[in-house]
């Protein structure tokens, strides 16, 4: 939800700019600007509507250098997009330069107490009443702009993430963080600013995450970092330790394929990490949540958004299994407006995030603290503020996902969740070693298993040529595969922009079926397992009204075949793992259905890969 980055050091600012704004752009692709303090000292900036390649075009067509500066890449909230909306903003003079990402909520009241001042300004945005605050205060007799930053944000409410130069300081970028994610990158006599490590880690691998009411200050010679009163705090800086490379598409046409392929070897790692040596449980080395204390919990909510809901869904299904806990899922969003019951000391909040920085879930694990809850983060973004603000983190590992459209971290998430409650289960003496064994068993089958359907490839890649004209579908599943017909539903609407409802099976006729007909396609995840009769039944009810079913359904199966108009065979798999194995045809499905609408599959329109505010 718009990403924003700056730099200050001898190098030129704008290369490192654009090539961190391309790393950002999942972020937002409504518009793009950039702006520097030129080798004269003089304010440049070029600005684009639309796509990052806007922004290159007008850059290289009138290009503009020096060494310090700021960028930011959009998704609109307050304003069209347009180029007045575009960041950077300015004030008056056109001397204070400001990014932002987050929301000033109070922008209103402060915008007309300026205005009523004599302030002017240039655009709708929420951001801009920051440029002229700094400039109020620096008329006001502030020493200097980090004096005038200080006065600033002492007025504003919300969340926001700012990076802020001025004219007259040209050796000076100052960096906020409020409740939006902003990390700073050391490197030698230069400093980078930045909404993720992504962005800036092709320069520097030193990096430090700056906490909540913090300020940073770079000069070309040296940064200190304080509170918002103005107190010294000593920033931790940390080494980066995935691979840049990581970043490509390594020969993938796009991001997303690249993630769907990159699953099996994520989930062999994290059980190569996470597996005991005697295969009869699990370890978690970087889990700070104390045994006597999961000891004593009595009861768990999930929480999450989008497909992190989904994969939190499953977490239900599977910690109601295999524990005596009563577990509930929340949307984040939700959780927060409804009275949950025995919020307390006791009750564990699992708050599920592939970036770590989603403003609903963050909210949530705020409140369920406030209230005395555990927290455990299921998160991929090492250091992202979910992994600070809780009492334990497991880390997905699955490294930087780019596409918007969320695949392997949702698989990463799922596996997470399976670790856990063989961990939880086993703790509170309710999974034997033997049953764990086995279970453990099953889902290192799994990346062989994936292998297989990536196998397959090009019968989906048919399959998807037959169904992409389609206006709408259902996804169908039952018990553990419910939120996984849910996943694979979003999945097709996000990229492909076809309608698409997942649906428990046995609702179907409660209503939606009155909506089938021979032009419908109907994805049925037909796997065998406990619910297999009745995912049957159900199938028949919507061949009786001729609806076009695609079906997954386990090699070998003979009664599947002979219901369904297609069917996509996956490796028989037990029924409590399945969903990990049966979400990759239906990845690859909405992929290719994007793929032959023409869609921009790794950004998606209206959509951002991180939702940083509520
Ligand atoms: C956005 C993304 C989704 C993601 C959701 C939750 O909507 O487009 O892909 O599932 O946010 O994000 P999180 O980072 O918390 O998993």
């Amino acid at each position: 939800m718009c990403g924003i980055i700056g730099y200050i050091g001898k190098k030129d600012a704008v290369p490192i700019i654009m090539r961190g704004l391309r790393r950002l752009e999942y972020r937002g692709y409504d518009s793009a600007g950039v702006s520097v303090l030129n080798h004269g000292c003089a304010i440049e900036m070029r600005k684009a509507v639309g796509v990052l390649d806007n922004l290159f075009s007008a850059v290289d067509k009138n290009p503009l250098a020096g060494p310090l500066g700021i960028g930011h890449t959009r998704w609109a909230t307050h304003g069209v997009p347009s180029s007045e909306n575009c960041h950077p903003h300015f004030d008056c003079t056109g001397n204070i330069m400001v990014v932002h990402n987050g929301i000033i909520e109070n922008f209103k009241e402060l915008k007309d107490e300026l205005i009523k001042k004599g302030h002017r300004f240039s655009s709708e945005t929420d951001t801009e009443i920051t440029a002229h605050l700094i400039e109020e205060a620096l008329s006001a007799g502030a020493a200097d702009l980090e004096a005038a930053v200080r006065a600033c944000i002492a007025r504003i409410e919300g969340s926001y993430a700012l990076g802020i130069f001025r004219k007259d300081e040209p050796h000076t970028l100052i960096g906020v963080r409020q409740g939006s994610p902003l990390v700073v990158g050391i490197g030698k006599d230069e400093y980078f600013i930045s909404s993720d490590v992504s962005a800036i880690v092709e320069s520097t691998r030193q990096i430090i995450y700056l906490d909540d009411g913090e300020i940073i200050t770079m000069k070309t010679g040296g940064y200190h970092i304080t509170d918002f009163k103005g107190n010294k705090v000593k920033g931790v800086v940390k080494k980066v330790t995935w691979d840049v490379e990581a970043l490509d598409k390594a020969g993938f046409e796009k991001y997303m394929l690249k993630e769907i392929h990159e699953q099996p070897n994520i989930i062999r790692q994290n059980l190569r990490m996470r597996v005991t040596k005697d295969k009869k449980g699990v370890a978690f080395d970087d889990f700070t949540i104390s045994d006597d204390v999961l000891k004593k919990i009595s009861k768990i909510y999930i929480v999450s958004c989008g497909t992190a809901y989904y994969a939190g869904f499953t977490g239900k299904y599977l910690m109601e299994h295999f524990t005596s806990l009563p577990v509930e899922i929340d949307l984040a969003s939700e959780f927060r407006y409804r009275k949950p019951k025995l919020l307390n000391e006791n009750t564990l909040i699992i708050a599920v995030s592939q970036s770590g920085e989603t403003a609903d879930t963050l909210a949530s694990v705020y409140e369920a603290k406030g209230k005395g809850c555990k927290v455990l983060a299921i998160c991929n973004v090492v250091g992202s503020t979910l992994t600070r603000e809780s009492d334990g983190t497991i880390y997905i590992n699955a490294g930087p996902e780019i596409s918007v459209a969320s695949t392997k971290a949702y698989t990463g998430q799922l596996l997470s969740i399976y670790l856990f409650t063989i961990y939880l289960a086993k703790l509170k003496g309710e999974m034997t070693a033997a049953a764990a064994a086995a279970l453990i068993k099953e889902l290192e089958a799994v990346p062989n298993k994936m292998e297989k359907i990536m196998r397959g490839e090009q019968e989906i890649i048919e399959i998807a040529k037959k169904y992409c004209k389609a206006k709408s579908a259902f996804y169908l599943g039952r018990g553990f595969n419910y939120p996984n017909a849910l996943e694979g539903a979003l999945k097709n609407k996000e990229i492909s922009y076809m309608h698409a409802e997942g649906y428990a099976a046995g609702e179907m006729k409660h209503g939606p079926i009155a909506l089938i007909d021979e032009n419908f396609p109907v994805v049925c995840i037909a796997t065998k397992g406990s619910t297999y009769d009745k995912m049957i039944s159900n199938m028949k009810e919507v061949e009786a009204r001729k609806g076009r079913i695609i079906a997954i359904s386990s090699n070998g199966d003979k009664n599947v075949p002979q219901i369904a108009e297609t069917v996509i065979s996956v490796p028989e798999t037990a029924e409590e793992v399945s969903p990990l194995v049966n979400i990759m045809p239906l990845q690859l499905l909405a992929y290719y259905i994007a793929q032959y609408k023409g869609c921009d599959i790794d950004k998606p329109r209206n959509l951002a890969k991180s939702v940083t505010v509520e």
